[in-house]
């Protein structure tokens, strides 16, 4: 893919569904009795793995356009697949899906693509294997075969602020015999709280001084329930980040889910002095949305911004195009306590700092993160490492970039949005 320097983005721009929604909600459908129709369904080949497993776990799907109808059958409704269960690329859909294999009668084997394949999974199988399951795991990570069963209620301290883990453990808390508490230091998105609250299921949530506390019972049952899934606000980032960069920018995104506990980007954008108006706030299927509308340029920018610590969960899909905005304000960005980069779909934190230093851009590496400071970007070729939201940040870079930018293996972008290239380029350009 290339791509060459533009002076702004406008328009409306249309999004895929947000991915982690439609992970839960497809996942949760399927175990809940009755037909559940989830509209506007992302897009992303992630979510594809995530209905193709649960058609493998013999659940009724049928597709129609940008929805999903789901037959589901109740907790114990799922039967033995006959083939080895391919997440893809996708660590929600093995994470989550395992919560739930946890807790079957039956024996299944999870696998995924190279990437997926090299993903720490000991994270989940600490806390399935403490509740009693079993697993087999290529020390500690896929292939990974469950043979579940009635599962012990526990109480689990997250080791890391892990939104995966904590679904995880969660969904197998379903099948446990008491109730399971997962207790988290920092916040991380709390979908999987919301999904199971609109399936029916009673959720106790308590917020303590350091921590917050997640309860649910094991003799919980699932009712169906139609959804409409909100637009992604990590799929929106790109776009938002290009238009507060392209001065004469003025973008409106339609519908996007601003949940408090994935927002920290809108909000590090308006601590920059970025002009984004929230409309038409409403809640849709238990989720905050909004009309989102950016139009270009930043106003506080000479101060040096350090990110860390808690904040850094939920940001943490967003980092990449964050470090893209770096270069392009006075004071730089700096980003502390992100170890976990190195273990997303590629080690972003390698695939950030190579790729901006053949963008010209002048940038530090850390074990835990990076420091960006403001640079002339150039437009280079882009090794993504199959990594979409290291293609999708480049592709924004590109925009701002003296010259031409290559992005090879451009197509991983399908991972999460499909339609990315086409949609920034769809007239939205100038
Ligand atoms: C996700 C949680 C995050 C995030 C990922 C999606 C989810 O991962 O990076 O893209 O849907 O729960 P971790 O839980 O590993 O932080």
């Amino acid at each position: 893919m290339r791509l060459s320097q533009a002076k702004s983005i406008n328009g409306v721009i249309a999004l895929p569904g947000d991915k982690s929604i439609s992970h839960r909600a497809a996942m949760l459908a399927a175990i809940a009795k009755g037909e559940t129709r989830i509209s506007n369904f992302a897009t992303s080949a992630d979510c594809a793995a995530t209905l193709d497993c649960l058609a493998k776990l013999g659940v009724k799907i049928e597709l129609d356009g940008n929805a999903v109808n789901i037959t589901g059958s109740g907790k114990y409704g799922l039967t033995q697949p006959s083939q080895n269960l391919d997440c893809g690329n996708s660590g929600t859909t093995m994470r989550l899906l395992s919560g739930i294999l946890a807790g079957q009668n039956f024996t299944s084997t999870l696998v995924g693509d190279a990437s997926l394949q090299s993903r720490p999974m000991k994270r989940i199988i600490a806390p399935l294997t403490e509740m009693g399951a079993s697993i087999l795991s290529n020390e500690g990570r896929a292939p990974l075969t469950i043979t579940g069963s009635k599962l012990k209620a526990i109480e689990y301290n997250l080791p890391v602020a892990s939104a995966q883990i904590k679904s995880c453990v969660l969904l197998a808390g379903l099948y446990g015999d008491g109730e399971t508490t997962v207790i988290e230091a920092t916040p991380t998105r709390d979908h999987t709280e919301r999904m199971l609250e609109w399936f029916g299921v009673k959720v106790r949530s308590e917020t303590l001084q350091h921590s917050r506390r997640i309860t649910i019972s094991g003799d919980s049952e699932l009712t169906a329930r139609d959804l409409h899934v909100p637009s992604d606000i990590s799929a929106a980032a790109f776009f938002i980040a290009a238009a507060v960069c392209l001065e004469g920018s003025d973008i409106t995104l339609q519908n996007v889910g601003v949940n408090p506990t994935r927002r920290a980007f809108l909000n590090v954008l308006c601590d920059l002095g970025a002009n984004i108006e929230q409309l038409d706030e409403h809640v849709s299927s238990n989720e905050p949305v909004a009309t989102i509308r950016v139009r270009g340029g930043l106003s506080k920018t000479s101060e040096p911004l350090v990110i860390g610590g808690e904040k850094i969960a939920n940001l943490i899909d967003e980092i990449p195009v964050l470090a893209i905005l770096g270069t392009q304000i006075d004071g730089g960005i700096e980003i502390r306590d992100a170890t976990e980069l190195r273990i997303k779909e590629s080690d972003r934190i390698n695939a950030i700092v190579e790729n901006l230093r053949r963008m010209n851009a002048k940038v530090d590496e850390f074990d835990d993160g990076f420091r960006v400071r403001r640079s002339e970007l150039k437009g280079s070729q882009i090794d993504t490492y199959g990594d979409h939201r290291i293609a999708m940040a480049f592709a924004v870079a590109a925009l701002l970039a003296d010259g031409e930018t290559e992005i090879t293996d451009a197509e991983c972008v399908a991972v999460s949005f499909p339609a990315f290239f086409e949609t920034l380029s769809q007239n939205h350009l100038r």
